[in-house]
């Protein structure tokens, strides 16, 4: 049995451990798994290299992926589908394990619909935003990146007597944002899915400074939306292909509103790619391995056309189809949960 593997769209921490599993219960059961580099443009190119056991045996503590990753999507181009299902064939694959968002999960959805492919998806995001999976690999260490960053604007913020504001990740989903803030006890949290009031942030930073509080933080998710200002989501003119803008700036301008409105010095901090950097935690490498072990599991079964999950603490196989076209957005409850602490 021949397996191919990629990595596709944003990188993040947990995926190397992933492979390995993947690596590891395929060559158990005598099978050889290639690793397809770049994501969706290895499998076009058929670019790849041969994983063994003894090749990832100690990829589980590094970040990134050693395969590369694209945002490259066979669909934009007809011609590359054909071209990635010659690759299929040339490389004689019996299988492939797609490791992704719901980009590169959706278009493995599609592969496996249009021409029965023999694919298995496994969820990866540090936003924390796919379906039928409790939590993605890379959120953990994200968060705690997050939470570190903070800890250490938190005593320059303070001896400025500043407000801070720091803008986290999380394109369509709040829930870096949310978890950071609550994580740290931040003044304020924005998110895409809530729409809030400039007025009332502001009112809610000058309530805590006149209480004696000798600085702010707020945390503002890149997706964040405020009610009263039209086009606060800010983005450069870069599309990728699957149609998505550069997000960024709703930091620097969010900092630029608040020190208008309440007269205290405000700075901004850009967390940016840092969140997706360096080693995965230990929760990360455990989720990912797990994951791992599953996705070679189900193409030794040979039930394909699946997504590996979580479930509370067991690890679930549910249908791609299941799984991609509708993101996991912060939900109302742990919104309001963490809005306790912003009043
Ligand atoms: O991985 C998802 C994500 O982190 C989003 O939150 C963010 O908007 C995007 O990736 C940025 O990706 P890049 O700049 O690497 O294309």
């Amino acid at each position: 049995m021949k397996v191919g593997i990629l990595t596709g769209g944003g990188d993040c921490p947990g995926l190397n451990a992933v492979i390995r599993g993947v690596v590891r219960v395929v060559s158990n059961a005598g099978g050889q798994v290639l690793g397809l580099q770049r994501g969706w443009k290895g499998a076009i190119d058929g670019d790849h290299e041969i994983l063994t056991p003894e090749n990832t045996d100690d990829i589980v503590s590094k970040g990134g992926t050693i395969l590369g990753s694209s945002r490259t999507n066979p669909y934009k181009r007809p011609e590359d589908v054909t071209k990635l299902l010659d690759t299929f064939a040339k490389l004689g694959l019996d299988a492939l394990v797609a490791i992704g968002g719901d980009d590169t999960l959706g278009v493995a959805n599609r592969l496996y619909n249009d021409h029965r492919l023999s694919v298995i998806g496994c969820p990866k995001t540090i936003d924390n935003d796919l379906s039928c999976t409790d939590v993605t690999f890379g959120f953990d260490t994200a968060i705690n990146i997050c939470v570190d960053a903070i800890e250490r604007l938190r005593t320059t913020t303070e001896s400025h007597r500043r407000i801070m504001v720091v803008e986290t990740m999380g394109r369509h989903a709040g829930w870096i944002a949310c978890e950071t803030a609550m994580a740290v006890g931040a003044d304020f949290v924005l998110v895409p899915e809530e729409p809030v009031s400039i007025d009332v942030m502001c009112d809610v930073l000058m309530k805590r400074r006149a209480a004696g509080k000798k600085y702010g933080i707020v945390v503002a998710s890149e997706g964040a939306v405020l009610s009263q200002t039209e086009g606060l989501v800010t983005q450069n003119a870069k599309i990728d292909d699957f149609g998505h803008v550069s997000l960024g700036g709703v930091g620097e301008l969010l900092a630029e509103i608040i020190e208008k409105k309440t007269g205290i010095e405000t700075r901004f901090v850009v967390l940016g790619h840092v969140q997706r950097g360096g080693a995965p935690s230990a929760y990360d490498r455990v989720l990912g391995t797990r994951l791992g072990v599953a996705a070679g599991r189900l193409i030794l079964e040979k039930r394909f056309g699946r997504m590996v999950g979580l479930s509370g603490t067991k690890i679930i196989d549910v249908a791609l189809a299941d799984a991609v076209g509708q993101l996991k957005t912060l939900t109302s409850d742990f919104y309001r949960d963490a809005m306790e602490f912003c009043k």
